[in-house]
């Protein structure tokens, strides 16, 4: 594997005790050096409000805008002022909805799916309150796929938003936004990504996936804890929302409740420009002209180092765990379909609960999550129930082929 692990793991202050094995960075992935020391430098050195006519209060204006601005090179936003800062993406999705009660007429329809994450479908379903039909695109139990055949079935004339995840924070599966932005846009609608599960995994897009609205998690990117909204300016600017009368009535402003987490978005500057140096140390890497520009050119080569990477060490466990014939692996899992997921698994010991495997590997220092992971639809939809769904080992680029074969020594050798 042409990847600089050693390079990667050396940024990571977490990684440095090998023995501990971070195998949950669905839920939360670690953070570089850069990141612990800007979210630090904020908080000894500028911890002021912003809007003051001092230099330290100026400061935070402008690394506030800093950030926006590489947040916005980050999703290739046409401009900084697509994004707006909220506390995570279940909070930024919950305003969405709200935003879009206001302009939504009974009788129009709002598509979720059953791959979600609940908090992707739980703030469109509170719409029905207000006549708002919400359909169920469900998910196919072979390879708990999303198939765009079932979309056509259920769109209509009054289909106003698609709201669907990039990729499932359960069992990995990646979803092809193209076709889906096709055909909502036909009807004049909107596509609203969850890419909070996908963005630490690949390049994040969204003139290329065509998409109205994304939402992120920086703790999800090697990041703090805040989350991030990027809409097109006209959507952005259009649809009300619920601001007091100090925040300006302009986005993204009016996506802001409120004083923004500072040294959140600082730490969150940070990150990307972790991705930016993974981006330079890996320039060997061909990108099409267009895309090989400056910062985005870096940021893009960076996540793309990582994509290789990863299809690489999901292709290496999915064949490694098919000799544990006790395991089963939900999803996609022929190793040559790693290209169609991240390296996130739900998988089942066959003869040990969830909770009692994740306990097991958590005494050997391996650290997994077990349950539905938010998404009791899915795990339904796939014959699992709460207590049969599921362990999830989810893994990011700064894990190895070596600590992928002390996770499958450790499960060969669980009593059963
Ligand atoms: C796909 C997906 N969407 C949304 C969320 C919620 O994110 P947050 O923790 O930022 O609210 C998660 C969290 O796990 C997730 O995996």
């Amino acid at each position: 594997m042409d990847f600089p692990l050693d390079f990667v793991r050396g940024f990571f202050p977490a990684l440095a005790d090998s023995n501990d094995l971070y195998f949950d960075n669905a839920a939360g992935t670690q953070v570089p050096q850069t990141v612990v020391e800007a979210v630090g430098d904020h908080l000894t050195r500028r911890n002021v409000q912003r809007g003051g006519r001092y230099r330290l209060s100026e400061e935070v204006d402008e690394f506030l805008q800093q950030t926006r601005e590489s947040l916005a090179v980050f999703v290739n936003a046409h401009q900084p002022d697509e994004i707006a800062f909220g506390a995570n993406a279940t909070g930024l999705i919950r305003s969405m909805s709200l935003a879009f009660a206001e302009v939504l007429k009974p009788g129009d329809e709002v598509i979720v799916t059953e791959l979600d994450h609940e908090a992707n479908i739980a703030p469109w379903l509170a719409l029905e309150a207000r006549d708002i039909k919400v359909k169920f695109w469900p998910v196919e139990r072979e390879g708990a796929r999303l198939d765009i055949e079932k979309l056509d079935e259920i769109l209509s004339d009054r289909s106003r938003l698609v709201a669907v995840t990039k990729a499932s924070n359960a069992v990995g599966t990646i979803v092809d936004l193209i076709p889906i932005a096709e055909r909502i846009h036909a009807h004049k609608g909107y596509l609203f990504v969850d890419a909070v599960a996908f963005a630490a995994h690949g390049p994040l897009d969204v003139q290329f996936f065509g998409c109205d609205f994304l939402i992120c998690s920086g703790h999800k990117i090697f990041g703090p804890h805040i989350g991030f909204l990027w809409g097109k300016k006209e959507a952005m600017d259009s649809l009300p929302t619920f601001h007091e009368f100090f925040i300006p009535d302009r986005a993204p402003d009016k996506y802001e409740a409120g004083t923004p987490n500072f040294e959140g978005t600082a730490g969150l500057n940070a990150a990307v420009g972790y991705i930016e140096e993974l981006g330079r140390r890996s320039r060997h890497l061909p990108l099409p002209p267009e895309e090989d520009v400056g910062r985005r050119g870096d940021m893009r080569r960076g996540m793309q180092a990582v994509r290789q990477y990863e299809r690489t060490l999901t292709g290496y466990l999915l064949r490694r765990i098919q000799e544990l014939p006790f395991v089963e692996v939900q999803g996609l899992t022929d190793p040559g379909q790693a290209a169609l997921r991240t390296p996130t698994f739900s998988f089942n010991v066959k003869g040990l609960e969830p909770a009692k495997v994740s306990r097991l590997l958590a005494k050997e220092r391996i650290f997994v999550r077990d349950g539905q992971v938010d998404c009791p639809r899915l795990f339904r939809a796939l014959g699992l129930s709460d207590k049969t769904a599921g362990v999830r080992a989810s893994l990011v680029h700064y894990n190895s082929g070596s600590e992928v074969d002390r996770f499958l020594d450790t499960l060969k050798d669980m009593p059963r």
